[in-house]
């Protein structure tokens, strides 16, 4: 964990000068790293907004099937959609265009990461507490947007992934039980993947999903102005953060993976192909753990009343999602009505300090961590030369058994540390000095621990 360092005194050093020129503030002890998260994906969702602005004026979210002559030789005269088309031609033939749609998926990536490292350190340090349940309410809010509009504009491109993700849409509407064909039929409009489906998702993708996402963070601007930023005990409560350094060197790093690093080369997949997908195809890792959980999913689909009732998708699909947002939603109101702690405008807590909510937080992650993971079933059935089988059950099992071991070894850790924290705090740190007395006798020199705060300070052991 890094530490905070104490407050330095603006404009000592040259770095200092110049930090502050491109507009950094001096880090002050409320200036944690991971504060930063929160910005980090502010700052992603604008080189979103500013990188999809560019692709909609070569982009075509057409349906209709053409003949396809641009310059890409291997795929002339193969029918292709007008999306396929427009979007290969953004890649191959707009000057700049690829490196927008890079810089466009890799921010989409970073974006959703920064989300959830924000989450987990406003629920390991137990900001959402009040007044800033409405905040934590926000941030899960744009996690599940953030998904949306990722998973949408997958959609997009509508080459052989788009299609394998399309099917898996299908395939998940159609589970619904009563409404399923209904719904399937509103999605795609009659047959699938029809003409509409894609025009459908681009509206949502580029209009309405992002204006929600933009009034969320207007919101929490609102919030932040009126309660403040949380803080650790002993730090100064500063007002909203925002660095322009941190911008510039989100686009610089967005850019560079833009430059770099080859995402989604759509013209070595070809165009969408009902029924048909890639070897080897995963999702992008935010959709990892979907995937995962459809994998190890066994195959149950009881007859109710006369009707298949496809549990297979159903559960995963829905079900462990659903579930899954709605308990992360929920967490401050659980959590206030389980310890009847309303915590109103405490300081942030160390994780030990709250040794269940900490152990809570790491069981969830290894659920999700162990779903996630097995999305790569195949990968590890074959890296490590075992059966399919084997590894799927693994999984099943892990999935179940993994999370309430994590808890209990968590809570133990918790627990230990603030034993020891106690101690330390009553006996003094140990130094390393030994010392002998006059009479011969060896004691270790402890060192008075008043630098150690009675409840939860951050400085105890961060080295
Ligand atoms: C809100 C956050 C957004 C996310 C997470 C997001 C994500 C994505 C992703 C993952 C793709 C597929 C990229 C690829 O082909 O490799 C995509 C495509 C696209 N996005 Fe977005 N996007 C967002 C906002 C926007 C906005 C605001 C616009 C327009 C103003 C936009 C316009 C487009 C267009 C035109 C495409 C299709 C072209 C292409 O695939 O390269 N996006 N988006």
């Amino acid at each position: 964990m890094g530490s905070l360092e104490p407050h330095r005194r603006p404009g000592r050093s040259k770095v200092v000068r110049l930090a502050h020129l491109v507009g950094a503030r001096p880090r002050s002890r409320a200036d944690h790293w991971s504060f930063l998260f929160g910005e980090m994906a502010v700052y992603s969702l604008v080189v979103l907004l500013v990188s999809g602005a560019f692709l909609t004026f070569f982009y075509d979210p057409g349906m209709a099937q053409v003949i396809y002559q641009g310059g890409h030789t291997p795929l002339r005269g193969v029918l292709v959609s007008r999306a396929f088309a427009s979007t290969l031609e953004v890649s191959l033939e707009v000057r700049g265009g690829l490196l927008m749609r890079q810089v466009h998926h890799w921010a989409t990536l970073i974006l959703i990461a920064a989300v959830c490292l924000h989450l987990l350190r406003l629920f390991f340090t137990g900001a959402f507490r009040r007044p800033h349940g409405l905040n934590w309410l926000i941030w899960v809010g744009l996690f599940v947007l953030g998904i949306v509009a990722g998973v949408t504009g997958g959609i997009l491109p509508d080459d052989l992934l788009s299609g394998g993700s399309l099917a898996l849409i299908q395939g998940v509407t159609q589970a619904i039980p009563f409404a399923g064909t209904y719904l399937t039929g509103l999605l795609f409009g009659g047959a699938v993947p029809g003409e509409q489906v894609i025009p459908l998702f681009y509206w949502l993708h580029v209009l309405l999903v992002p204006v929600i996402m933009i009034g969320l963070l207007i919101v929490r601007r609102g919030l932040l102005r009126r309660h403040g930023r949380t803080h650790y005990p002993g730090a100064a409560q500063l007002p909203p953060l925002s660095s322009p350094a941190l911008f510039l060197a989100t686009c610089g790093v967005l850019t560079l993976l833009g430059t770099v690093a080859q995402i989604n080369p759509i013209w070595l997949y070809g165009p969408s192909r009902p029924g048909t997908t890639g070897a080897g195809a995963v999702p992008d890792w935010y959709m990892g753990f979907l995937d995962g959980a459809i994998r190890i999913m066994p195959s149950w689909e009881p007859i109710v009343a006369g009707h298949p009732l496809t549990l297979s998708v159903l559960i995963p699909a829905l079900v462990v999602p659903g579930g899954f947002f709605t308990v992360l939603a929920a967490y401050p109101l659980i959590e206030r009505r389980l310890t009847g702690d309303s915590g109103v405008r405490r300081p942030l807590d160390r994780p030990r300090e709250a040794a269940v909510r900490t152990a809570l937080g790491a069981a969830g992650m290894t659920f999700y961590g162990l779903l996630w993971a097995a999305a790569a079933n195949d990968q590890f059935a074959y890296h490590f030369s075992s059966s399919l089988f084997a590894v799927t059950w693994f999984f099943r099992i892990a999935v179940v058994a993994g999370p309430a071991v994590v808890f209990e070894v968590t809570r133990r850790i918790c627990l230990t540390l603030q034993a020891q924290g106690r101690e330390q705090r009553a006996h003094g740190v140990e130094t390393g000095i030994i010392r002998r007395s006059a009479r011969g006798e060896y004691t270790e020199v402890h060192q008075a621990a008043t630098a150690l705060p009675a409840h939860g300070g951050i400085h105890a052991d961060q080295h």
